[in-house]
């Protein structure tokens, strides 16, 4: 079995150094778009404390589609624009937010979620593959440091799709 290393000691910046290490390695020899994005779901799911959802939101025909993903099922299809993953895919740009209730607009998928991040994935040349979206429980869960690291995982992931 792969198991996620065991990173419960480690400070945040090293939390997700070892995280972006494992991506790299588990998908280094992979060229499948879904195993490499099923596996990337699985080491944040298991390996960040304290989130109930971790997954990504594909660019096809012009909307977001549920993609793989670690947490309760989730509604398959996001306009642009719409919630915090179509506003953050619309805009390019990462979306931090601390309390989902205030957000105009958010898509209550699980209603145990508290709070948000969704970092889009582009190409190289700027164009959008789709997003990664992680969800917690707890309110305020994702700092800057988080932020970062999932931007990382983002960008290694982005290369594999
Ligand atoms: N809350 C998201 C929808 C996706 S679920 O969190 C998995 C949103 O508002 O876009």
């Amino acid at each position: 079995m792969l198991a996620a290393s065991d990173l419960s000691n480690s400070t945040k910046p090293e939390l997700y150094r070892d995280l972006a290490a494992q991506l790299r390695a588990l998908t280094a020899d992979e060229t499948d778009s879904i195993a490499n994005m099923a596996n990337c779901a699985a080491l944040i799911y298991n390996s960040v404390p304290r989130l109930n959802w971790a997954g990504f939101y594909l660019l096809k025909g012009g909307e977001l589609v549920l993609g793989p993903f670690q947490g309760q099922p989730a509604c398959v299809r996001i306009a642009l624009g719409r919630g915090v993953c179509g506003t953050a895919a619309e805009s390019h740009s990462t979306l931090r937010v601390a309390d989902v209730t205030k957000f105009p607009g958010h898509i209550a998928c699980d209603s145990a979620s508290r709070s948000e991040i969704v970092v889009p994935m582009l190409t190289g040349d700027s164009h959008l593959i789709g997003v990664l979206d992680v969800d917690s429980p707890e309110l305020d869960r994702f700092d800057a440091e988080d932020e970062a690291g999932l931007k990382v995982l983002a960008e290694i992931i982005a290369r594999k799709i």
